[in-house]
């Protein structure tokens, strides 16, 4: 099921534009979310002015950089084996160099460097202004290790080179970090404290998008409902600030909004929306602009009360249930996904029972599920045994998946018959002369291109669909279209 993630998304990046100036070569990989890959993009900005271009064959590469997710072990693993591939080319090539970046060079911290003996540089996410100054130590034969979390950084003044891109939608971090600490995740303990970037800088990035010809945001952070604004500094510290800066500060629905009414022709999305902390006033806001997508990724991790304070959720199943039904009122047509972790410590088969009756309240769209993997250093992990045997957390995790396939299919089946306009992303992957791209609700549409171009908005007569792909043909231009 294609909408279902693998347990890490891998991607070797090339940019969108490469400097002929530069002579030095980047290869850069990432795994994890799509912060991390976001992430690259500004690596490959800061790197972009040390002289490299990125490339996608290894064995060319004077530095290797891998972008790593500790969410789940598995993820660590598949790290963990790509560093035995990259050793194997540094036996050839002694002068590469290979750095890793992200969670677990957070995690693990200067461990990379004792450990792993082929790891020459590791760089947590708040320090990649640091990497001209490591490589240089490295040249120094020093250790170059920066694993320090900031209270500021947002890379709000780095203009991301685009890497792997369609040119038709991109990434924009709004805030780093998360306050949240969820029992189960790494997260908070990886990426720091959480902090919002400047909506200035927003605004710029997306105009330097809107001039380059994409047509699509994705506003990008841990919990982007807490977005806010107010002069700097971490969300934590809002308390302390003053009358002014409380009186001007920006919050997530101002954004949005912002976002909408200056870039009225280009689309908007986000992820990933907290239920603790998703307001009524951005439900309007969606509700109001035709431009903002009318999608929301809302993780529930669990349909049991119980479970989700061992979690640390902040809301009931009850709760929950209540922002669905006000989803669902004030925005008729709205997509909603979901994670949902099964065989969390304590869960029984009443608490799962919880989770799949709550699954089919809530009618998802598209789900991200998985098992319960223990993470060493999060409350969890030194406070409950992690007592539910494999074989009942994948047999849960089956069942989860299969309930979330059929409602998946009920969900995608809605759209048949209908006319839904559509982004023209790129060349549908099973057809060259199939278009593909997505309607507002976030379900792939693919369609013959006939005079049509990657870019166009177009209105496509939906006639058939499979659990997660609509099939039509195009009718013409939207309103969208300039
Ligand atoms: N707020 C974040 C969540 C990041 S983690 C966001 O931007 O999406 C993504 C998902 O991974 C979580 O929602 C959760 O369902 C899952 N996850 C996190 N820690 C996990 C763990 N220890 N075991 C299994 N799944 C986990
Ligand atoms: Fe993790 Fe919970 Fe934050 S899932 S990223 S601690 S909202």
């Amino acid at each position: 099921m294609e909408k279902i993630i693998e347990e890490n998304k891998q991607g070797t990046s090339l940019a969108l534009e490469q400097n002929k100036a530069n002579a030095k070569k980047l290869f850069i990989e990432s795994y994890g979310c799509q912060m991390n890959f976001s992430d690259s993009e500004v690596v490959a900005s800061i790197l972009a002015n040390q002289g490299y271009n990125t490339t996608q064959n290894l064995e060319e590469a004077d530095l290797v950089l891998v972008n790593t997710c500790s969410i789940r072990d598995k993820a660590e693993q598949t790290v963990r084996k790509r560093l035995e591939a990259f050793n194997a080319v540094k036996k050839i090539n002694p002068t590469m160099k290979v750095g890793v970046l992200g969670c677990m060079a957070e995690r693990l911290k200067s461990k990379f460097l004792e450990e792993e003996k082929i790891v020459d540089m590791v760089v947590g996410p708040d320090a990649y202004k640091d990497i001209p100054n490591l490589l240089q130590e490295i040249d120094e034969g020093r250790d170059a290790i920066n694993v320090i979390l900031s209270k500021d950084e947002t890379y709000g003044d780095i203009s991301p080179v685009r890497l792997n891109s369609n040119g038709v939608t991109a990434f924009v971090t709004i805030t780093r970090g998360c306050d949240n600490m969820c029992t189960f995740c790494v997260v908070p303990f990886t990426r720091g404290r959480e902090r919002s970037r400047e909506p200035q800088s927003i605004m710029q990035e997306v105009q330097d998008l809107w001039e380059k010809g994409f047509k699509e945001v994705t506003l990008l952070g841990q919990n982007v409902d807490s977005y806010l604004w107010y002069g700097g500094g971490l969300k934590k510290d809002f308390v302390k600030a003053t009358e002014m800066q409380k009186a001007t500060a920006v919050d997530f629905a101002q954004l949005l909004e912002m976002c909408a009414v200056n870039f009225p022709k280009m689309r908007f999305r986000f992820s990933t929306s907290n239920p603790q902390d998703m307001h009524e006033e951005v439900l309007h806001v969606i509700a109001k602009y035709h431009n903002v997508c009318k999608y929301i990724h809302l993780p529930v991790q669990s349909g049991s009360t119980r479970i989700l304070k061992e979690m640390n959720r902040q809301h009931t199943r009850e709760e929950y249930m209540e922002l669905v039904d006000k989803i669902r009122r004030i925005i008729p047509d709205c997509s909603i996904s979901q994670d949902i972790i099964t065989g969390f410590p304590t869960e029984t088969e009443e608490d799962h029972k919880d989770t799949l009756t709550l699954m089919e309240y809530a009618q998802y769209d598209f789900g991200f599920m998985f098992a319960y993997s223990e993470r060493p250093g999060t409350l969890a992990a030194r406070k409950m045994a992690d007592d539910i045997p494999d074989e009942v957390k994948k047999r849960r995790l089956q069942e989860v998946i299969d309930l979330q396939q059929a409602m998946a299919l009920k969900r995608t089946q809605r759209f048949v018959g209908q006319t839904v306009e559509v982004l023209i992303e790129k060349e549908s992957k099973k057809s060259d002369l199939h278009w593909s791209g997505r309607n507002s609700q976030n379900t792939t549409v693919v369609f013959p291109k006939e005079g049509y171009k990657a870019g166009d908005y177009v209105l496509v007569h939906v006639t058939d669909c499979t659990t997660t792909t609509l099939i039509g043909e195009a009718v013409g231009y939207s309103e969208m279209q300039s």
